[in-house]
């Protein structure tokens, strides 16, 4: 698929076959989304720039490589995206970091915006969405929009479990900003769960229901 890219290492597809499991506790769910989103992360940035800066070793002098550019911000869907963030900032520590409160209501399945927090210029830094769940889209979509409305043009969007009619309908949206999915599941069904899923991730991260 054009835009998406899936991420099968199998370390990630062996953690995320356990965090499917509907006996998997909340303490280990969380653990698991923390581990993968290491995963994701490095391949989400696989392409970094890099410049070179002259530093000493205890041997010698030498030209190194070195990230360029504006820190990069990763920008967390509340809540669920938290699970994803947390893995991000422990291999990217200086990373900024944006908080879009959105959740999606049950009935309509069309997203609720709360919160929006961000770094001010955004313009000249990569933004990294986070969210586990891509289903039919709408709240990634309307997060995206808003990011863009706030200055964002480079963005790329990570999430554990994607949906085919998310990705058309993302795609169709934001066609400039590539999705890295660690698996494309089946379909959705007539409550816009993702099927066979791993039921609510916000639920399961935090043990609520
Ligand atoms: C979940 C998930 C996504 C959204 C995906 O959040 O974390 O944000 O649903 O569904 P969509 O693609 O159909 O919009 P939820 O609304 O359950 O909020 P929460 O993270 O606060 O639990
Ligand atoms: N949000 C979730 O947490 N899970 C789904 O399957 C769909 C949306």
């Amino acid at each position: 698929m054009d835009g998406v890219k899936v991420i099968d290492h199998p370390l990630v597809q062996h953690k995320l076959t356990i965090m499917r499991d509907r006996e998997t506790s909340t303490a280990s769910f969380r653990r698991l989304l923390r581990e993968i989103s290491t995963l994701l992360c490095y391949e989400v940035t696989r392409d970094l720039e890099l410049t070179e800066v002259e530093i000493e070793t205890p041997l010698q002098p030498m030209k190194a490589p070195i990230l360029v550019g504006k820190k990069l911000v990763f920008a967390s869907i509340l809540r669920a995206g938290n699970g994803l963030l947390e893995g991000m900032l422990d291999l990217v520590p200086a990373a900024r970091v944006a908080h879009i409160g959105i959740y999606r209501d049950h009935e309509t399945l069309q997203p609720v915006e709360y919160y929006f927090k961000a770094p001010q210029d955004l313009s000249d830094r990569l933004t990294i969405v986070v969210d586990p769940m891509l289903a039919t889209a709408n709240s990634s979509i309307a997060a995206v929009t808003k990011l863009k409305e706030r200055g964002a043009r480079d963005i790329r969007f990570v999430c554990l479990l994607a949906a085919p009619e998310g990705i058309a309908n993302f795609t169709a949206a934001h066609p400039d900003v590539p999705v890295f999915t660690a698996a494309i599941d089946d379909h959705l069904n007539e409550k816009g769960y993702i099927v066979p899923g791993l039921g609510d991730a916000g639920d399961r991260m935090y043990g609520t229901k």
